[in-house]
């Protein structure tokens, strides 16, 4: 597709409200044209990789609902294969500002909300939902908790805070402990979690498993292979109906053209 068409594309796109966000999104009909789409107009393998993180430290402070948050990293565990939760990646930054900006900004209620966070590692996105209200699951693999729940108790337990986080093994494409779906999440988060083609099946199927229908998913994606965005929007589109939120409503100090957002509802 020629530049000017894909800028027209672009501009006939149909928006919607999705679930509990109060902002339209654009909605996504059809996967290889998203990704041609962004992959034109973002162009984001020109664009600086990891701006707001920084992989070789073993703390990342971070400023967000009124506090200075610190996130312990352990930069030596990710020389093992197969790791990576043990660092922050842009996408959990851009999906926890978004998270308060959407908040502050009256587009997004967090207060009382049930939230399961997918993949969480080290742990700031739902660290961020608790402090603005919500009663927060973050899961990740089992050998990730340990540096997880640090987190939670170093973000989340000291502070005056108005919602809760616990730490749970959540492995996708497993079955699903009764406690995360009975009530069923309000909203579901994740951050860099589609990454790898031979996850996106199983990450799926956990989203099937933990949605129900007045559930909303956030997730941002880092622009790093397009194959498997269009292979898990493929899947997504399935079950989902998926909008993508423009940039110009992220948090407008942490925008990247390496990063989307999605949301997601039930059809
Ligand atoms: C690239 S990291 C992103 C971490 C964090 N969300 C962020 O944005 O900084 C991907 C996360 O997904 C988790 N993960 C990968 N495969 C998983 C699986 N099969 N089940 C559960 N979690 C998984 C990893 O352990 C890791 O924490």
């Amino acid at each position: 597709m020629e530049a000017t068409s894909v800028a027209e594309s672009a501009a006939a796109v149909a928006t919607m409200r999705l679930g509990a966000y109060g902002r339209d999104a654009e909605v996504v009909e059809e996967a290889a044209g998203e990704i041609l789409l962004l992959w034109a107009l973002h162009q984001p393998a020109a664009q600086r990789q990891n701006a707001f993180v920084r992989h070789s430290s073993r703390t990342l402070a971070i400023d967000a609902c009124g506090h200075r948050l610190t996130v312990l990293q352990s930069p030596s565990s990710m020389s093992t294969p197969g790791v990576t939760g043990a660092v922050m990646w842009d996408s959990g930054i851009v999906l926890g500002k978004f998270l308060e900006h959407a908040v502050d900004s009256g587009t997004l209620s967090l207060h009382g909300k049930r939230v399961v966070e997918l993949g969480a590692g080290c742990g700031l996105v739902g660290c961020i939902a608790a402090l603005l209200g919500a009663d927060v699951m973050l899961t990740d693999l089992p050998d990730r908790l340990k540096l997880l729940k640090k987190n939670v108790d170093l973000n989340v337990e000291g502070w005056n805070k108005r919602g809760s986080a616990r730490v749970s093994e959540l492995t996708w494409g497993d079955d699903i402990d009764t406690e995360l779906l009975d009530p069923m999440p309000d909203i579901v988060l994740g951050s860099d979690v589609v990454y790898s083609e031979a996850a996106v099946e199983d990450l799926l199927s956990t989203l099937k498993q933990i949605c129900g229908c007045h559930t909303t998913v956030f997730v941002a994606g880092e622009l790093r292979n397009d194959a498997v965005l269009e292979y898990f929007l493929e899947g997504a589109m399935k079950e989902f109906v998926v909008g993508r939120v423009d940039q110009s409503q992220w948090h407008p100090d942490y925008r990247s053209d390496r990063v989307a957002l999605y949301i997601l509802v039930k059809k």
